[in-house]
């Protein structure tokens, strides 16, 4: 029988009921500091900061019984004993969901600990992960290969942000911190519409994560994020979902930020923001699956990933980011965009962990078996 090494992070227990809601939509998209309207003033340090990226216990047991079709699967949470368990189990492959701790290149160490001991594994290499988290460098490579984003500015520094005001940049401008995810950083705030704004707005992010600041030209157009399925010709656009922003509260901006993820869009009372499939013409569905379809293969992404597009006033598709570990979350009520997508096809979330896993084993000529059960 095929072993099935399964790479996660849990999210810590115990917690309130009210927190565990709250952490089970965060792997979806983790939320920034903090919780509540408060944050968005002055974000406060949370003790589960730390943990927002990783899976609740039902997602990694919708999972790991997802996986049980194809062979026994052992658990390997991906802590600090996760390469020696790796090494003593040696699976035949890994599925791997590990969102990672620490730094930048977090998403890239399980990837790149597989690789080390020569076990295959599903989803993107270490190289793709740890570019995805890094906005600016996405950017670069997908304007070095012709594919559509907008204009952009990096800002390391104040004194950056100083020659950048020189330099009047048109607005509207977006900016945002350059590797989070998650919407952390951003809010309505980002967005910049008068000159005088850049300043206040680019500092504040600055100071606030210690990171430097991704100034874009603003994408005025509609938004619509895709999930891909496959590897190299056989790669495919999932139904587009499409944000449907006339359900954001009333004189809300057009983004789906901080507030739209994390305060307007609760357990109790989701927010309808996603239409599923997006009501498109022929054209503008084929000119998203083709910018989407050419991001993917440029970042090197495989098996599967999330791509965030939006318009710009010129009605064409530029790519916003890419999520090569998309969100998975079991529950058809919470909102989860590639699960959605999914379902929208007609593929079943067993399905499409199945497929993931499948096209995975396909590259890496593993044999995947079925369980005894
Ligand atoms: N250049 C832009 N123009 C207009 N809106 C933008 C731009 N960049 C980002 N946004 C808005 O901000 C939102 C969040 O940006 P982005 O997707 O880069 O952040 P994220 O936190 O990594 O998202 P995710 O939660 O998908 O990981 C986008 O969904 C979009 O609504
Ligand atoms: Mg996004």
């Amino acid at each position: 029988m095929t072993r099935i090494g399964f790479a996660y992070n849990q999210k810590p227990e115990p917690i309130a009921a009210q927190e565990a809601a709250e952490l089970a939509r965060a792997d979806e998209e983790p939320p920034s500091s903090g919780s509540g309207l408060a944050t968005l003033v002055a974000p406060a340090p949370s003790a589960n900061d730390e943990y927002a990226e990783w899976d609740a216990p039902a997602t990694i047991s919708a999972v790991a019984k997802a996986l049980a079709r194809f062979g026994s699967v052992i658990p390997l949470e991906a802590t600090d004993e996760f390469p020696e368990r790796l090494r003593a189990e040696r699976p035949d492959i890994v599925f791997n969901i590990a969102e990672g701790l620490r730094g930048p290149n977090r998403e890239a160490h399980v990837p790149a600990i597989c690789e080390f001991f020569g076990v295959p594994y599903s989803g993107s290499d270490p190289f793709t992960l740890a570019l995805c988290l890094d906005k600016a460098r996405t950017k670069e490579v997908l304007r070095a290969r012709g594919v559509p984003t907008a204009d952009w500015w990096l800002v390391r520094s104040h004194e950056e942000l100083r020659s950048l005001i020189l330099r009047h940049p048109r607005v509207p401008l977006f900016a945002k911190p350059v590797h989070e995810g998650s919407s952390k950083g951003i809010t309505e705030r980002n967005v910049i519409t008068s000159p005088d704004a850049l300043e206040p707005v680019v500092s504040e992010l600055l100071e606030r994560y210690a990171q430097p600041v991704l100034v874009e030209a603003y994408l005025s157009g509609a938004e619509f994020t895709c999930g891909v399925l496959g590897n190299g010709t056989s790669a495919q656009v999932l139904p587009i979902v499409g944000m449907n922003f006339s359900a954001l509260p009333t004189g809300a901006l057009p983004i789906y930020g901080y507030e739209a993820k994390w305060l307007w869009d609760t357990h109790d009372a989701p927010l309808d923001i996603f239409e599923c499939p997006a009501d498109l013409s022929p054209a503008l569905r084929a000119e998203i699956e083709d910018v989407v379809l050419r991001a993917y293969q440029v970042l090197g992404c495989r098996d599967w990933s999330r791509v965030d597009v939006r318009l710009g006033a010129d009605g064409r598709a530029y790519i916003v980011e890419v999520n090569p570990l998309p969100g998975i979350l079991p529950d058809p009520a919470d909102n989860s965009c590639l699960p959605k997508a999914a379902r929208a096809a007609g593929v079943s979330y067993d399905e499409l962990i199945g497929a993931c896993l499948q096209s995975a084993a396909l590259r890496q000529q593993v044999r995947l078996g079925t369980s005894a059960a």
